[in-house]
């Protein structure tokens, strides 16, 4: 079935109160629950109340009291039909029997761990009961919990907790209640045995929240830095979007079998536990990072997501695309703002840029859908965040936030639209955004060809600027869009340009507004040929075709004044360099560069008024994929593997005594913090090992490192240096013995162990992946698991998964297939790792389509999978 979003109706009942009553047990919980049920004003008496379900049987019914006879309902595993019920409002109680413990696509109510916890976004709670399971349909949840208090002392659900109390046979039991109405996939129970952090926030109008964060027993000074990440963002989302907590309680649940990252559900948010538990002799600063990133955009929800949520699934991205901006936004303000922005891009063109330039290209706002779990996209949550962003640009941070107070105050207890939240922005500027809204609709990336002249004689200089957004799956002919192209023309030694006049496109606050095919700017009144700096702060996710002379690029490598686009000019030199390598080796000739894009690197690595985290990111080679990427067809990935490795190996070799002295000093000194500026100091430090170790003694400098290493940062780093760069050498043995042996028993720390074993270059890792498959610690039930060892060798091991006798194909295809028996949701996101395979060489091209075809040929596909491998044939 295709949902489409033309074919929205509101539903012709709603259900503003409902009451659930579970009596936990591993195999069989009882779920009794009480609906509230009205018919929508206008509607015919006629109309028959259809409920959603998944898989559940029901026990019992009655309406105000009275059980139904047969001939009274429909009920199958996916619907519950009343044809005609009596009145136009009425209390529908219900009785259904599940079973957690046999629930291994972690959707709806399972057991991880011997913790009953839940996961209803999209559509779990249709596993669960009956329901008008969509997102408009908002309800007042009371919800009772009871279980033996052997197996469970501690019973969570959202809102507030108004009751709870013994009964016989060691049973006890709890009562919750959250005032907000809410949609069902917000809706959450946690019970079990767990250990608990306690905290408080007090808020702007001086309520106290009590702030529980609740991990495995043992494991609570590894919340730490989780709580005081949850205060910033409680104190950040007041300050600088007016948004105040709501309920008197916030409680966050940490659990180890989780199919995302978390879940925002009222008051009681669930997280994978990999992005609650850190210390330093466990979690890496990227870790730290991805905390903090992940605890505000779950907090930020609350306001963007609960208290307006969206009206149906197409409009996802109104959550979730304006949460990610929100966590961005927080992120750069704790930490450095110029490399959180690198750190992001980099990030869009890496996921996001290869889904809208493949198969499962779509809209930030689909229009259709047939699995909406595979919608959770990087186009969805990445590029709908620049949406947001490029919002803010065209309209100025000022009207940018009182289109905001607006938003919030306009539509708070609503499910809302891409198109409401527009209108606020047309609304307190006056301003029309329907072109800007193809954003939204037009799925692709748009590019800009860009070509500058200079002409002394009349101080004149023109920018000439077409735009193109290529044909993507069902969209085959684009409008023109809106892209707002932040510029800076760059004068000697770095100073700005000054202009007198500008005609031939609207140019304001440094944003030149492409809204046609062609603009042919004309500045007059320019005084010197100015290098021109182009989609500063990346301020539109566009591809860029510039005719710029290498000389330039090397100028604002150097010079601009934007850092962003300072990066990038250096790594577009890097990039153009390695495909030119690429070429080289397909040539069978030996990968030349340029000497001064070595001596470059090493000024960047020297310069101490850049931040080492910025020079950490700059010295960081374009990866693998981002090179394949950029190429676009024919990839040969043991090509840009032999391209990457030469122009790594000539950057070292050519800075060895700058690197190695600034190795050295770098040095932590201790004792360990894991802020930003410290981070990014090991971030520098382990770059320079990268480039270090290949070079003579690089395996000895490497296992130096590791044995030196006093935080998870430092010795990951130099165990993935010593697998990778080194494999098969003894100290890459030992140091990987070493680490399994330390960390057996962790299996969030073991998970880097398997993927940096999965990430190692070359023919032979296929093999190792599949011995490690039967490794005690690995569990193909397990999220974490499968994506450390299995996600990490199909999407970031080039070399390994694209083996050109198809191996590694063969073995991602049955490995998804045989996680999909289990987790189908796990499976279709594995699958999508063969979603660029049409820019393959022929030979790769046609073993990765055979892989696919075996999966797509399969017995009992789910939607789930079947939606993606179908899609990326197609
Ligand atoms: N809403 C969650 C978040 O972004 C993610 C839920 C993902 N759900 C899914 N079915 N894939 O914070
Ligand atoms: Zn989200």
């Amino acid at each position: 079935h295709v949902f489409k979003l033309e074919d929205y109706r509101p539903s012709d009942y709603l259900v503003p109160r409902i009451s659930l009553d579970f009596r936990l047990s591993p195999d069989a919980t009882r779920v009794t629950t009480v609906l509230t049920v009205e018919r929508r004003q206008g509607v015919t008496a006629a109309a028959p109340l259809v409920l959603d379900g998944d898989g559940l049987t029901l026990l019992d019914i009655a309406i105000e009291g009275h059980a139904l006879a047969p001939a009274e309902y429909q009920a199958t595993p996916e619907r519950l039909t009343i044809p005609t019920p009596a009145a136009q409002r009425f209390e529908l109680r219900l009785e259904t029997e599940i079973a957690p413990s046999s629930n291994e696509a972690l959707t709806g109510l399972y057991r991880s761990n011997n913790v009953y916890c839940t996961q209803c976004e999209a559509e779990g709670f249709r596993r669960i009961t009956y329901f008008l399971d969509r997102p408009d349909i908002l309800s007042v949840y009371t919800v009772r919990i009871e279980a033996a208090h052997s197996e469970a002392p501690l019973l969570l659900s959202n809102g507030n907790p108004v009751e709870s109390g013994v009964l016989a046979d060691g049973r006890h039991y709890a009562v919750w209640h959250d005032p907000f109405p809410k949609p069902s996939y917000l809706f959450a129970l946690v019970a079990g045995a767990l250990g608990k952090v306690a905290g408080s926030f007090t808020t702007m109008s001086g309520r106290e929240v009590q702030l529980g964060i609740y991990v495995e027993p043992g494991k609570e000074r590894l919340a730490g830095y989780a709580m005081d990440a949850l205060k910033r963002s409680m104190k950040w989302d007041e300050e600088v979007f007016g948004r105040e907590y709501d309920l008197d309680v916030f409680n966050i649940v940490a659990v180890s079998d989780f199919n995302m990252g978390a879940m925002e559900n009222k008051g009681l948010n669930v997280f994978n536990d990999k992005y609650v538990l850190a210390d330093e002799e466990t979690a890496t600063d990227a870790d730290f990072a991805n905390i903090e990133a992940i605890i505000a955009h779950e907090y930020f929800h609350n306001w963007t997501g609960n208290r307006i949520t969206c009206r149906d699934w197409f409009q996802l991205c109104l959550k979730e695309g304006l949460t990610v901006y929100r966590d961005h936004e927080f992120s750069a303000d704790q930490r450095s703002r110029a490399v959180k922005r690198i750190a992001e891009v980099r990030t869009l063109r890496a996921h996001q840029f290869p889904e809208d330039q493949g198969p499962l290209a779509h809209p930030v706002r689909p229009r259709r859908y047939r699995e909406i779990n595979n919608f959770y996209t990087a186009t969805v949550y990445e590029k709908g965040s620049e949406v947001v962003r490029m919002i803010r640009t065209i309209l100025g941070s000022e009207a940018f936030r009182a289109g905001m107070d607006l938003y919030f105050e306009r539509h708070d207890g609503q499910a809302a639209t891409i198109e409401e939240f527009l209108k606020v922005f047309e609304d307190v500027t006056g301003r029309d955004l329907a072109q800007f809204a193809l954003w939204y609709h037009q799925a692709g990336t748009p590019n800009l060809t860009v070509s500058s002249s200079y002409n002394a004689a009349a101080k004149a200089f023109t920018l000439e600027i077409e735009q193109s957004v290529p044909p993507t799956p069902s969209e085959s002919r684009k409008r023109l869009m809106h892209i707002p192209l932040a510029f800076g023309l760059v004068g000697a030694g770095g100073k700005p340009v000054a202009w007198a006049a500008v005609e031939g496109a609207t140019v304001e606050d440094g944003v030149i507004h492409v809204r046609k095919r062609r603009h042919v700017v004309h500045f007059s009144g320019v005084s010197e040929r100015p290098a021109v700096s182009l989609n500063r702060g990346f301020s539109a996710p566009i591809t860029l075709s510039v005719q710029q002379k290498a000389d330039d690029q090397f100028f604002l490598a150097s010079h601009d004044s934007d850092s962003f686009s300072r990066w990038q000019a250096f790594n577009t030199l890097l990039t153009d360099a390695l495909i030119a390598a690429f070429r080289q080796v397909l040539g069978d000739k030996e990968p030349a560069f340029a000497a001064r894009l070595a001596e470059l690197a090493g000024r960047i690595a020297g310069d101490e008024t850049l931040e080492p985290a910025y020079r950490a990111l700059a010295l960081s080679l374009p990866g693998e994929s981002d090179i394949a990427r950029d190429i676009g067809k024919g990839i040969d990935p043991d090509a840009i593997f032999a391209a990457r490795e030469a122009l790594a190996r000539t950057i070292a070799a050519a800075n060895r005594e700058v690197f190695s002295a600034l190795y050295d000093s770098l040095a932590d000194k201790g004792p360990f913090t894991p802020d930003a500026a410290s981070a990014g100091r090991r971030a520098l430090r382990n770059i320079l090992l990268d480039y270090l170790s290949l070079l003579p003694e690089g395996a000895a400098l490497a296992a130096a490192h590791f044995r030196g290493a006093t935080n998870m940062t430092d010795r990951a780093a130099a165990l993935t240096v010593l697998a990778h760069r080194h494999a098969g050498a003894r100290q890459a043995e030992e140091a990987l013995a070493t680490f399994e042996t330390r960390y057996r028993g962790d299996a969030l720390v073991l998970d880097k162990w398997f993927q940096i074993q999965a990430g190692v270059p070359g023919a032979r890792t296929v093999e190792k992946v599949r011995a490690l498959t039967q490794h005690p610690a690995f569990s193909i039930a397990n999220p974490n698991r499968v994506r450390a060892l299995i996600g990490t060798f199909s999407s970031a091991n080039q070399t390994g998964f694209h083996r050109a006798d198809g191996q590694g194909y063969r073995f991602f295809a049955e490995t998804v297939l045989e996680v999909e028996k289990r987790n189908p949701q796990v499976a279709a996101r594995l699958a999508t790792a063969l979603r660029s395979w049409r820019s393959l060489e022929p030979i790769r091209q046609d073993k990765a389509r055979q892989a696919l075809l075996q999966i797509a040929n399969a017995d009992n596909l789910s939607a789930d999978l079947r939606d993606i491998v179908e899609r990326t044939l197609a």
